[in-house]
């Protein structure tokens, strides 16, 4: 072969040799195959060879060309099976890597800690039902046995609507709920209320300017105390664990007669006196009592015939009890941190 092709053999083979992918290929096969290229320029200088020498030149440039397209074939089959290989590897599964574990929510303690006291009270006979948290101060005070001007009214430091007629408050505890139920229905009663509650009220640790509570009311035919006490008694122990001691002592509301407080003896110390407890062992839970009989009459049932007993407990004060959360302002204050604590208790 002559100088001139043994170069052109060379060059042509070296570069192929550098050709990494498709493009590269294509390009190669232009610039030494194709029409313009290397061995197509040398294949038309044969026509200025005599015949002699056309012959041998044509016989190097034919052999030339098959070398040189076999060698092209060769290095795009070895491209085309790296490229296969790299995508292989790119895209393939490792089944065997741990998988990603999703973000799973769960439910607002406060959300959680209602549904499982309505479940408590369900399992006791008493329907779940909600009320308005914007609500009239009829229903908030005056059916409630809480005159206008009564000092008591101060108590529940409300949160009034401006209005020029109605006066109008965001209600600062559940209970114009009894009044709403006993409106609408006649005894017997058993409901629970769980809702949204205001008062105008400096935040602390313990205190909430909104907060949440649950009412309960039951009304039928010769309800007594013993009702209350029972029923409560079997509601903080499903709560707090079946050995809670309860007390119940004294209390003014001015819509029961007699009204009380209950106490659990304190989960944390069982009773002996402890920081949670403020050492006295014991942790109030709830106001109660007996339905006012002015009450009974306001909502048209007859106190002669009917008698009730209601309560109502605060839902935050319930979950910080039972978790043993020490500050109230938690609860509103969106940290995931806190809240994603409650994913796996049993609320
Ligand atoms: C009442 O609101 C009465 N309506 C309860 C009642 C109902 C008595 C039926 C008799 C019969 P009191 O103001 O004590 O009562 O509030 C009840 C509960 O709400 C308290 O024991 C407490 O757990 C919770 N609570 C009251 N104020 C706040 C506050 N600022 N922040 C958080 N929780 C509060």
């Amino acid at each position: 072969m002559s100088g001139t092709l043994t170069t052109l053999q060379n060059d042509a083979l070296a570069t192929l040799e550098g050709v990494r992918d498709e493009a590269g290929l294509a390009d190669w096969h232009r610039d030494v195959l194709g029409r313009k290229g290397t061995l197509s320029a040398a294949m038309r200088e044969l026509g200025s060879l005599d015949e002699d020498a056309r012959r041998e030149r044509g016989r190097e440039l034919n052999a030339l060309k098959q070398q040189l397209e076999a060698a092209f074939e060769a290095r795009q089959d070895a491209i085309k099976a790296a490229a296969l290989n790299e995508r292989l590897r790119a895209e393939s599964i490792d089944v065997t890597l741990p998988g990603r574990e999703p973000f799973v929510g769960n439910l607002h303690p406060l959300t959680a800690m209602i549904r499982e006291v309505s479940d408590v009270f369900a399992h006791l006979g008493f329907q779940t039902v909600e009320g308005p948290e914007v609500e009239l101060a009829e229903y908030s005070f005056d059916m409630l046995n809480i005159p206008k001007d009564h000092p008591a009214r101060d108590v529940w430091d409300t949160i009034f609507i401006e209005s020029d007629n109605v006066e109008i408050t965001l209600r600062p505890h559940t209970s114009p709920m009894q009044i709403r139920t006993m409106m609408q229905q006649e005894p017997p009663v058993r409901v629970v209320v769980p809702g949204r509650t205001y008062r105008y009220e400096a935040q602390d640790a313990t205190h909430e300017w909104h907060f949440h509570q649950v009412e309960g009311l039951a009304v039928d035919r010769g309800i007594t105390m013993a009702d209350l006490k029972g029923t409560l008694a079997e509601f903080a122990r499903q709560m707090f664990g079946a050995g809670r001691k309860v007390r119940f002592r004294c209390d003014f509301f001015p819509f029961v007669e007699p009204g009380v407080d209950m106490s659990i003896d304190c989960p944390f110390c069982g009773g002996r006196g402890c920081r949670t407890c403020k050492n006295s062992g014991w942790i109030e839970l709830l106001g109660a009592g007996m339905v006012h009989p002015n009450v009974l009459s306001n909502v048209g049932y007859d106190p002669k015939v009917y008698s009730g007993w209601a309560f109502g407990m605060g839902v935050e004060r319930l979950v910080m009890l039972k978790y043993n959360v020490q500050d109230i302002r938690l609860f509103a204050a969106n940290d995931l941190r806190f809240l994603g604590q409650f994913a796996r208790a049993r609320l």
